[in-house]
């Protein structure tokens, strides 16, 4: 169990905290700690909570999206990354940096990050990872100890002396950074002299390097990126990332220092040139939405509704909403003002809010410790496939996730859900299959930006794969241009007799769809009308699914599709 923090342990808990929601926290932190799963016996280990508190915590989280309950397994679930989105959305950072950050590592083909001060550690904001065999790459709301980093000693810069004590403190109380799970542990001491040396450094020259610090092999090259906003202090540090293999240390600050400064120099700029975040109308309240129109009946007993309540207050924050009055807090969650102001003064507490002015709170880094560094790295397979294992016990049959290879010729299977029904098709993840002559395929020809007509005309030759084949071009340029403006397409035993399938587009954020959903069954289980009256509604429900997940995950972090 990971030991709690020096700050966590001295400060006593306020007599107006709100237990359950402390304890709702915990819960989320642990199963971060973990990777994201835990069984429900896990949990009360690593909480020291009784069990009868970690299922009705548990039950709580599920009825709200933010976990998914798997047999005995507790296991994060997409949707709780609306929490630490709230801190990067009010952030406003990665927004307006992080393409600067991805086209920096598309030049320098290395990894580049962007990281925030976290009291004395370092956390990710975002993360353009090239994945690489030799080293470790940290994910976004990864938490690193400040010494062991390259941005570290430039955060130190701007440290007050009560931020370098608790840091002497938290060294010696931490001397091998059990605290910091994303590192590997401390492999020889370093005296705190080493670490004061190198911000004085990093004061004079403006950059610091990390040489192998967290592990062998492993170089960072860094920069401040100052906010002319907030009086030039460091909003955020910048970071190119590679292994001695590629470059020594010096190495990088000899030959990729200048392109990173350069970049730097316009990011600054875009932060200089930003104009004021505004607020998205309705953003605010998204939070309620999930569990409040719910009756007491329909929540159950288990349901805690003062951790469902609390969690909510951080989704008050936002674009546009970095910093709020208890009233403004209060008028975007609906909860009376006297329940608002007890959850705050619990975050302030757990360090996940604080006060930002005289009558205003923001949220603080750590709130992407509560689920995101695991699906800050999700798949779209990984998303969809609970959905599709609901869909497939809801309609007893097959239901299946695919995206075009990229020659548009074929479609892969990347998840699925098999009933135990014996199916005449014999499909794994990864099967391939022709475009044309499938449901999936069809959903995913359809919104070909080319168009159906010339789209259709550059598929080769369509064979007849049975005697209900559409061989011909022009005939299928006609069923996708069906296909685009119904938003499904149905296939009649045209891939193989005696096969029936039905499938639907899943869109990203943009409106374009990345993937398709389908369910497939012998012809004599339903007619073609049964299909679309019984199986159709059911995918288009899986399919708004898994697009509300992909929203949430991919809002800051990037989702791979295939
Ligand atoms: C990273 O982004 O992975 C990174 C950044 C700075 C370091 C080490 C790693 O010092």
């Amino acid at each position: 169990m990971p030991a709690k923090t020096t700050m966590d342990a001295a400060r006593a808990v306020p007599a107006e905290a709100v237990t359950p929601l402390i304890r709702g926290v915990a819960v989320l932190r642990r199963l971060t700690e973990a990777g994201g799963t835990l069984s429900a016996s896990g949990l009360e280990r690593a909480t020291g909570l009784a069990r009868s508190t970690v299922d009705r915590i548990a039950s709580t989280l599920a009825r709200m999206g933010y976990v998914r309950l798997d047999g005995r397994d507790v296991v994060l679930a997409p949707r709780v990354m609306e929490l630490g989105n709230a801190y990067l959305a009010a952030l406003g950072l990665p927004a307006l940096l992080s393409s600067h950050a991805d086209a920096l590592a598309d030049e320098l083909d290395e990894s580049v990050s962007l990281a925030v001060g976290d009291r004395d550690g370092i956390r990710f904001i975002h993360q353009a990872t090239r994945r690489r065999a030799m080293s470790l790459s940290f994910r976004i709301g990864d938490l690193l100890p400040a010494e062991r980093t390259a941005p570290g000693p430039l955060f130190a810069t701007e440290w007050t002396h009560a931020e370098w004590q608790a840091w002497r403190e938290r060294r010696a109380a931490d001397p091998q950074d059990r605290d910091f799970p994303a590192v590997p542990p401390r492999e020889h001491a370093s005296p705190d002299e080493d670490f004061e040396r190198r911000a004085q450094h990093a004061r004079k020259d403006g950059w610091a390097l990390d040489d192998q610090l967290i592990e062998p092999g492993l170089v960072a090259v860094s920069v401040p990126v100052r906010d002319p906003r907030a009086g030039g202090r460091i909003a955020c540090v910048a970071n190119v990332v590679s292994h001695t293999s590629r470059h020594t240390a010096p190495d990088l600050r000899d030959t990729l220092l200048p392109r990173l400064r350069a970049a730097v120099a316009k990011m600054e700029r875009e932060l200089r040139e930003a104009p004021q975040p505004q607020p998205q109308p309705g953003a605010a309240t998204a939070g309620l939405a999930i569990w409040t129109g719910a009756s007491k009946q329909e929540l159950g007993r288990e349901f805690v509704e003062s951790l469902a309540r609390g969690l909510t207050v951080l989704t008050a924050f936002g674009e546009g909403r970095a910093e709020l009055t208890l009233t403004d807090v209060a008028r975007a969650t609906g909860l009376a003002r006297a329940t608002a102001r007890r959850a705050l003064i619990t975050y302030e507490h757990l360090g996940l809010v604080r006060q930002s002015g005289e009558r205003t709170f923001a949220l603080t880094p750590r709130v992407l410790s509560l689920g995101y560094p695991p699906l800050s790295r999700t798949s779209l397979s990984e998303i969809a496939t609970p959905h599709l294992a609901e869909l497939a016990d809801r309609v007893h049959e097959s239901a299946s996730l695919a995206v075009l290879t990229p020659s548009g010729e074929e479609i892969q299977y990347t998840a699925r859900a098999a009933t135990s029904r014996v199916m005449s098709v014999n499909i794994t993840i990864g099967t391939r299959l022709p475009a044309y002559a499938t449901s999936l395929g069809r959903v995913l020809l359809a919104d070909a930006p080319a168009g159906a007509g010339q789209l259709a005309a550059s598929l080769g030759e369509l064979l007849p794969l049975t005697p209900h084949t559409i061989t011909d071009p022009s005939a299928l340029a006609t069923v996708l241009e069906e296909v685009r403006t119904r938003g499904y397409a149905l296939v009649d035993e045209e891939l193989e007799v005696g096969l029936r399938s039905v499938a639907v587009p899943v869109r990203d954020r943009t409106g374009r769809v990345v993937a398709a959903v389908n369910v497939a069954m012998h012809a004599a289980r339903r007619s073609v009308e049964e299909c679309v009256r019984e199986v159709l509604p059911e995918l288009l429900e899986t399919a708004g699914r898994v697009e509300g997940d992909l929203r949430v995950a991919g809002r800051f972090a990037r989702v791979a599709v295939s």
